[in-house]
């Protein structure tokens, strides 16, 4: 059985070329199923059925209703990515009012390997509550990924588009499931 990776788009430029990191994941050995916010979800709407398609699951962006079954397997591992401004403060504060939501904010509860390659602009990165959001995510397990001490390429943009760095986020869930 391959382990399941949970990817979590958000409604940032960078989940429109979605599909390149699942076949990175899927060539690195994970079953890959997408989870996208309802925004996302709304911005790749003529991809959804190709995207299913290529992850052989649906593409789920709704609670289920109380009484019908899940249907994609329980996570190993959970990538949020591209991870908006919205979804890591609510994130940190502890917000589940979308699926993606609930689901990463019950990760953390279960203790399940977390990543997270946020994309935001620079106004954005600068609101206070983004660095207080990082630092509650880290202090709870969630390894965000920032040109940091990591020495990781810096993904708050503010100039010319820089391509999403999707191969260093697949890199720490794999030194995050080996620690
Ligand atoms: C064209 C466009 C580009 C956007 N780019 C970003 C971005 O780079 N980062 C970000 O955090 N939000 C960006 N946003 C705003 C988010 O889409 C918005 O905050 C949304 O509510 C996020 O919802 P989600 O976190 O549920 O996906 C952008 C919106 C639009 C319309």
């Amino acid at each position: 059985m391959k382990p399941v990776l949970y990817l979590v788009g958000c409604a940032t430029p960078a989940v429109l070329e979605i599909a390149d990191p699942i076949k990175q994941a899927q060539g690195r050995g994970w079953d890959v199923c997408l989870i996208l916010t309802p925004t996302a979800g709304l911005w790749l709407e003529s991809e959804l059925e190709d995207l299913a398609a290529l992850t052989g699951h649906p593409v789920r962006m709704r609670y289920k209703l109380p009484g019908q079954p899940d249907v994609l397997p329980p996570p190993d591992a959970v990538l949020v990515a591209p991870a908006s401004f919205n979804t890591i403060n609510k994130w940190a504060s502890g917000h589940a009012d979308t699926l993606a939501l609930g689901l990463i904010t019950e990760g953390i509860g279960k203790r399940l390997p977390l990543v997270a390659l946020p994309y935001l602009n620079s106004a954005q990165a600068a609101h206070s509550a983004f660095s207080r959001s990082v630092d509650q995510l880290r202090a709870d397990g969630v390894r965000v990924l920032l040109g940091d001490a990591d020495d990781h390429f810096p993904h708050v943009i503010g100039g010319p588009r820089k391509p999403f760095p999707w191969s260093l986020a697949l890199d720490a869930l794999n030194n995050t499931l080996r620690s």
